[in-house]
């Protein structure tokens, strides 16, 4: 069992692109939603894993603007699946003291899990536990372009000096304005891309890919994932100490 680096080693905020839902079934000759139900189960164990480890931050990438483009039925099924976890799932996570986010477009899913959504929000608003955010009818590009357009308007309409936006302000528009900027951002299932994910809270962030198929993801996988993120070595873009010595 792979023990948890000292707590200065660990990071902040692990942010997680869980692929693989879809590869994990077809090896078992099962529907592609059944990798889904399995997906939901790895969540649930690493969300149990953060929180009994006392990691402030885990962003899970659930549902990206472009999976609309999915068949009619897994899209469905994966909403079906939102539902289910979150009516499941709530009462855990309240008792835990996991304050849960979702960030997102909001407008476009269905009534109910907007309404679920704000209720998840508005009963853990003040918990001081795991920050678990869950990023859902979420990109990044979209996240980015609503930033620049509202800055824009403040601009137009004289409440904002454009000489004044700066990184810092800018990322006060997006959606992740209350958390800190990634750590470690983990993706499963052996791509090794983005896909429209915290494209601009990554810029510093260490990338992860493993092998790893979405639901054989979990604690111990998480803690061989924070065990290798604490051998990493982050300049922030200046010198280690022996290159400066
Ligand atoms: C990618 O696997 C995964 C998704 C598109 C959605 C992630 C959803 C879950 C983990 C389950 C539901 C989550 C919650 C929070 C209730 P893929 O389908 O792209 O896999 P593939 O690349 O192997 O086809």
């Amino acid at each position: 069992m792979t023990e948890l680096p000292k707590p200065s080693d660990l990071p902040r905020h692990v942010a997680i692109i869980m692929d693989g839902n879809g590869r994990w079934a077809r090896k078992r000759l099962l529907p592609r939603e059944a990798g889904h139900v399995a997906g939901v189960g790895a969540v649930r164990d690493t969300v149990r894993a953060a929180s009994d480890i006392g990691l402030e931050n885990l962003t899970l990438f659930a549902f990206s603007s472009e999976n609309w483009k999915r068949p009619k039925t897994e899209v469905g099924a994966l909403m079906g699946l939102f539902r289910a976890y979150f009516k499941s799932d709530m009462d855990e996570l309240v008792a835990r003291g996991v304050r849960v986010r979702i960030i997102g477009h909001r407008g476009r899913v269905a009534t109910d899990i907007g309404g679920m959504i704000e209720d998840a929000e508005r009963r853990t608003l003040d918990n001081k536990g795991l920050n678990l955010t869950f990023a859902f009818d979420y990109g990044a590009q979209e996240e980015i372009a609503n930033a620049a357009r509202e800055l824009a308007r403040a601009a137009r309409d004289g409440r904002l000096d454009p000489e004044t936006i700066t990184p810092e302000l800018f990322a006060t528009r997006l959606f992740t304005s209350a958390l800190p900027e990634p750590d470690l951002i983990i993706r499963t299932s052996g791509e090794h891309r983005l896909s429209n994910f915290l494209l601009w809270q990554s810029a510093y962030a260490e990338l992860l890919f493993l092998d790893t198929l979405w639901p054989d993801f979990g604690r111990e996988a998480l803690m061989d994932a924070l065990e290798c993120f604490a051998q990493r070595e982050r300049r922030f873009g200046a010198l280690n100490s022996e290159a400066v010595a």
